[in-house]
């Protein structure tokens, strides 16, 4: 570990292929040593980057506005900068806010991690701007950590985490982002910034279904895909968040990322420190694709050794059964399901009392005697002599008024005082911040799991907190409350782990309305979406990929028509599609006739072969559900095989462009001087051929999906 007190030449950290080196930047200005510093970026790029004056460097000169308002700051506070988009605003309550603080120290352990101490002795504020290097990935964390060092309390207004910068020429910055609502997840959204602010966030308590905490910036210039300098951020985030990217006049992005307090602001008292939410910063020098791969391969970091429990293919009864959960129907699809070749029974909403709909029961996580007559265990105990391993959806933050839970609690939903709380999905949200609840929780999936042989839980959400208050003396302001949801979540979380790590957990909040890295970090699969048809689906799943690993998408084959693309797709497109991620079936298998449940075990036996390279392997993303045809390409590490699950959106309408000649896919990622065979039909082809040339695809009005499996020779 090496410290210093002033000004120096860059620290210098080193990912697996990237550099990040950081200086101080200053405008002299002030009065007292150091006065007027900030931390700035020298160079973000491919290893080799740092050899070169800095992109970012600018004469200084500035007309109307300082130095500080231009400069490519990694974290500086309002105050210091007073014009162009402070990171943290900071003040004593009911007085004038505005930080100016003065560099003390930096801490580097080898050129893996970063700390950059700054105080502000008037205001009583420290603050520590850090950084670390996440080994084997191209990440780096960033994070800041904020320490009332006065006598008096302290008012955060704002607390970003950290702030990016990216040099662009003058035609501005192509941003991609995921973009939605309720249904229509992870839509792949670009915009061109050439001036301006662009801001997305939520305020619903967890990231939510319209955007995904998650960005990626290149120069407008350069092209999206192949060569090309992308930067990557994902805030690491379960409640409130936002992301502002401003495009600056001189050449630069600057993206300024954090949790939002929902109460405004948050109150840090003496003594206390507040540490912000890590920002995961990425870079590929390969475009989009390459850089959905770095944050796949930080995704497999994040699962640790769970990466190698193989995830099971499952059944979901809920879109064949809704809420009508009667045991001798379940057991119908779990033997239909079984004899298909599916490994894992799930029995979601709808098996406890009271809850015959959407209107009770949540909150009372006992089995309905009615609906299981020869008891739950004997229930569980017949679904698994069928070989199938037993699942069970909960939905831990949620009451249902009229419940026996809400009787005995009512001061445990969040609320305001004289207020009446309004019903979203007609039912209230328990306030997991309390340790109380939290307790509630922890004893009730203990119960569940302990005495039933469950082995895989859904953990669902499916309504944001609305008059978000806690009745009791302490004011609404002192109260944090949205961090104290999140601290509750991940404490439940962190314990289905250690006391249940045999279970295999989904995360879920009414589709992928809670899906960051804190919760990929501490489930197995997510659900990205409630909606199943298949060219919705492709498209949300694009989206996903991008900045999500296969490993992590829960992917249903279901009888769904289209909400948002109604155009027909067959079985086999269903299977392709869902097989690029973690393969499940919800469909009504009850109505599927021999024929259906024949191509079905077929496709799940092909999946079983091939999700060892699917799920870690090195992915590419082939074309956009935009095009005639597309396809996610995986690679075995070891290059040995290669999977392409190639799909017809149907934009040739069911026939080629040119009668009999065949479209074609232009492979990645491969050996040029290497021959590759098709592992159905033993063609051979020249490494350079699948990629120059491309694998040529038949599509028809009848066949819209194929998985060629490709072994190295
Ligand atoms: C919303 C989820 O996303 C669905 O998959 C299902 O579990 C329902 N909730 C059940 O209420």
């Amino acid at each position: 570990m090496s410290t210093t007190e002033g000004p120096s030449d860059p620290w210098v950290l080193r990912t697996a292929h990237t550099v990040y080196a950081v200086t101080l930047g200053g405008d002299g200005e002030g009065d007292g040593p150091g006065a007027g510093v900030w931390p700035e970026l020298s160079v973000w790029g491919p290893a080799g980057a740092e050899h070169g004056p800095s992109p970012l460097d600018w004469s200084r000169r500035t007309h109307f506005v300082t130095p500080a308002d231009l400069a490519p700051a990694e974290y500086i506070p309002h105050g210091l900068r007073p014009f162009n988009g402070a990171d943290l605003i900071a003040g004593r309550p009911g007085q004038e806010r505005g930080v100016f603080w003065r560099f003390v120290e930096a801490h580097q352990e080898a050129d893996t991690a970063l700390d950059l101490t700054f105080d502000d002795d008037v205001l009583g504020l420290r603050v520590t701007v850090r950084y670390a290097v996440v080994a084997d990935t191209d990440v780096i964390r960033r994070w800041s950590e904020l320490t009332c060092t006065g006598s008096e309390a302290l008012r955060l207004e704002r607390i970003d985490s950290a702030a990016i910068n990216v040099p662009v020429s003058a035609g501005g910055a192509r941003l991609t982002h995921l973009t939605g609502q309720w249904s229509q997840e992870f839509q792949f959204t670009q915009t061109r910034l050439t001036r301006g602010t662009l801001e997305f966030g939520s305020t619903q308590g967890v990231p939510g279904h319209a955007y995904a905490p998650w960005l990626a910036v290149q120069d407008a210039a350069d092209p999206e895909r192949g060569e090309s300098s992308t930067y990557g951020i994902a805030l690491e985030w379960a409640g409130n968040w936002h992301m502002a990217v401003d495009a600056e006049p001189g050449g630069a992005v600057r993206v300024r990322a954090g949790r939002v307090p929902h109460e405004g602001a948050v109150l840090l008292s003496p003594g206390e420190t507040l540490r912000t939410p890590r920002l995961a910063c990425a870079f590929s020098p390969d475009g989009l694709d390459g850089l959905s791969r770095v944050w796949h391969r930080y995704e497999r970091r994040l699962a640790g050794t769970r990466l190698h429990r193989p995830r099971p293919v499952l059944y979901n009864s809920w879109e064949a059964t809704a809420f009508d959960v009667r045991a001798d129907h379940q057991l119908a699809l779990a033997r239909r399901a079984a004899a298909m070749g599916v490994e894992l029974f799930v029995v979601d909403d709808g098996w406890f009392t009271g809850r015959h709909d959407d209107t009770g029961g949540l909150g009372d996580w006992h089995p309905d005697p009615a609906l299981f007559p020869q008891g739950f265990d004997g229930f569980v105990d017949q679904v698994r002599a069928l070989g199938l391993d037993f699942g069970l959806w909960v939905e831990p933050e949620a009451v249902s008024p009229g419940s026996a839970l809400h009787t005995a609690h009512p001061d445990w939903v969040y609320r305001l005082p004289d207020r009446t709380g309004r019903r979203v999905r007609n039912q209230l949200l328990l306030d997991l911040g309390r340790v109380d609840v939290q307790d509630f929780v922890l004893a009730t999936l203990d119960r569940l799991l302990d005495r039933y042989a469950v082995s895989y839980l859904k953990w669902d959400m499916n309504r944001p907190p609305t008059e978000r208050g806690r009745p009791g003396p302490a004011p609404a302001e002192g109260l944090d409350l949205d961090a104290a949801h999140v601290a509750g979540y991940l404490r439940v979380l962190d314990h289905l782990r250690a006391r249940h790590p045999h279970v295999t957990v989904e995360g879920c909040a009414g589709g992928g309305g809670r899906i960051d890295h804190t919760t990929l970090a501490r489930t197995d699969v997510v659900w990205p979406s409630d909606n199943t048809a298949p060219l919705d689906r492709l498209a949300i799943q694009y989206g996903y990929l991008h900045a999500h690993a296969p490993h992590t998408m829960s992917s249903w084959v279901t009888d769904a028509p289209g909400l948002f693309d109604p155009r027909p797709r067959s079985l086999d497109f269903r299977f392709v599609n869902a097989m690029s991620g973690v393969l499940g079936i919800g469909a009504d298998i009850g109505t599927w006739d021999e024929a259906q449940r024949a191509q079905a075990t077929e496709w799940i036996a092909r999946y079983k072969d091939v999700r060892d390279v699917v799920h870690h392997g090195d992915t590419h993303l082939l074309g956009s559900p935009q095009d005639p045809t597309c396809a996610v390409q995986s690679v075995a590490v070891d290059g040995s095989r290669v999977v392409v699950g190639a799909l017809s959106t149907g934009r040739l309408d069911g026939a080629p462009l040119v009668p009999g000649r065949p479209d074609r896919l232009r492979l990645q990622g491969l050996d040029p001087l290497a021959r590759y065979r098709d592992e159905a039909d033993g063609t051979e082809y020249g490494g350079a051929h699948l990629r120059h040339v491309g694998l040529p695809l038949r599509w028809s009005a009848a066949h819209d999906a194929e998985l060629v499996v490709l072994r190295r020779v």
